[in-house]
């Protein structure tokens, strides 16, 4: 392919990938997003290999590799493992970037092609990939493990552990500097290693230091950082589209979590610093039984269900864990039929990534436009007569509004209880993510309906 046609191809697949970004932020376009995105991707992929004259055998083995196992990865992965898997792909990218900076540095051609200034701009391109990518490795490990329940939710608190952070940021620096010096003289390995391990303990440290309840602003930041690292090893392989592709993904990372800390009440400075979520403020986990709670059967549900004329179902994690999306729709057609106004209250960090509960609802095919999020229905519950909450816990527990010590506290929730009746549907009495109790279950309006969410609404389900 002619350098032109692959600028050409480079500018096209730029373009797709930020209407796939346009696309992906509403429901009602987020498809021809995902379309866009593969077809850019494939542009970039196409255009990237054909520009590459050496050693093409290699590419081509290390791409069927790498998409066999991503192909068995995303076969395997259950929705609910999505979060997970998100996290391990982050970790990828970190790890391609670690390994691409120590491949320049140790390109032996680097000293013969630059020199003087452009030695040293080469060289920094090269510390700084492969700092953002180790802190992104070993960051994205441990959100992986504390994702999949591997790492325990409880923030670690080290103490001193704001010096520590500062300690290792100069360290970084110094070691920058040495590496640099080091580097046009014909060395500098010693002081890339260093670093390379400071980085990669920053990063076990900055994300072991948030607690549960703020999972997801590092979810959204790691993404955050996923994109530089990847603009960084464009800078250090000198591809144009890597850099532009690795800053969307940055900076839309950084939207998002500021979206994500908007949407949780926290400063972002804050929860980079750690220390929120720990369980350990006496009230905050709530630990103590706080009264009876009412359970209902199937049939009884089916019943208030019938007799309502406005119904707002809360979907959470546990719905995606009962993969019960599919018999909500159900259940929704058929009271729409009988006339009972049906709507879906979306909390922004319901499940366990951004965007979960609209995924599964567009998976079961449920109408956007009877899918609302937060802020657009907070307001409307005391006109509700039934709120069923299907799989939630953290997301409706009003101890975030009224226990100032709860690892919640200050985080905006869906205010079901001030509707007429809310049925709560889980397996047990079992906390939600952040681990603390619900005053919610035992509230007089409250109704529980215990089991798994699938099987208890096709239970409701054939009632109705
Ligand atoms: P959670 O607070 O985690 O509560 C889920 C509830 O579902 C649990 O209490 C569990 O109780 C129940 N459950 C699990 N499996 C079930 C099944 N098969 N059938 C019925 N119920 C089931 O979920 P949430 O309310 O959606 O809140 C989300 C939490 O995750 C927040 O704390 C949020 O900060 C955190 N988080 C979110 C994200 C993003 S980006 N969304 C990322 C990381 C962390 P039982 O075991 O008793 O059934």
């Amino acid at each position: 392919m002619s350098e032109g046609i692959i600028t050409a191809s480079y500018v096209g697949a730029t373009i797709l990938f930020i209407l796939a970004l346009g696309g992906l932020s509403n429901q009602e376009t987020s498809r021809r997003g995902n379309l866009f995105g593969m077809i850019g991707m494939a542009v970039a992929l196409i255009a990237t290999i054909s520009s590459v004259t050496a050693n093409l055998g290699i590419l081509i083995a290390g791409l069927l590799i790498g998409s066999t196992i991503g192909i068995i990865l995303a076969k395997r992965v259950q929705m609910t493992q999505m979060p997970e898997l998100v996290a391990m792909l982050h970790s990828l990218v970190g790890l391609a970037a670690v390994l691409v900076g120590f491949a320049n540095f140790m390109d032996p051609g680097r000293l013969q092609h630059f020199s003087g200034i452009e030695l040293t701009i080469h060289d920094v391109e090269t510390y700084l990939g492969i700092l953002i990518g180790a802190i992104t490795l070993s960051g994205s490990v441990i959100a992986f493990g504390k994702l999949s329940g591997k790492i325990g939710g409880n923030p670690l608190l080290l103490p001193a552990r704001h010096w520590l952070n500062l300690g290792l940021l100069l360290s970084s620096i110094w070691f920058c500097v040495e590496f640099v010096e080091q580097s046009a003289a014909g060395s500098g390995t010693v002081p890339l290693l260093i670093m390379t391990g400071i980085a990669l303990l920053f990063g076990i440290h900055m994300v072991m230091a948030i607690g549960g309840a703020d999972m997801p602003v590092v979810v959204s930041m790691l993404n955050s950082y996923s994109g530089w690292a990847a603009s960084a090893t464009g800078f250090m392989l000198n591809n144009d589209l890597l850099i532009v592709t690795g800053a969307l993904v940055g900076s839309s990372g950084a939207i998002l979590s500021y979206i994500m800390c908007r949407a949780m009440n926290r400063k972002f400075l804050s929860v980079i610093a750690g220390g929120f979520g720990t369980t350990s403020g006496g009230a905050s986990s709530g630990e103590e039984q706080q009264g009876e709670v009412i359970a209902l059967e199937a049939p009884e549900v089916a019943s208030l269900l019938l007799e309502a004329k406005e119904v707002m179902i809360i979907p959470g994690y546990g719905m995606a864990v009962a993969q019960a999306q599919h018999i909500v729709y159900e259940i929704t057609k058929t009271l729409r039929a009988k006339k009972v106004n049906v709507r879906f209250g979306i909390h922004p960090v319901a499940g366990r990534m951004p965007g979960h509960m609209n995924v599964l609802l567009a998976e079961a095919k449920v109408p956007y436009d009877i899918v609302f999020e937060m802020d657009e229905i907070n307001d409307d519950f005391p006109k509700v007569d039934v709120s069923i909450i299907i799989g939630a816990n953290d997301i409706v527990n009003p101890s975030a509004q009224t226990d100032p010590n709860s690892p919640i506290a200050g985080m905006p929730v869906m205010e079901c209880w001030k509707g007429k009746t809310t049925i709560v549907l889980k397996r047990g009495m079992a906390t939600g993510y952040a681990g603390v109790q619900n005053p919610l279950f035992y509230k007089e309006n409250t109704r529980m309906l215990f089991g798994d969410a699938r099987a208890s609404l096709d239970e409701v389900f054939k009632n109705l």
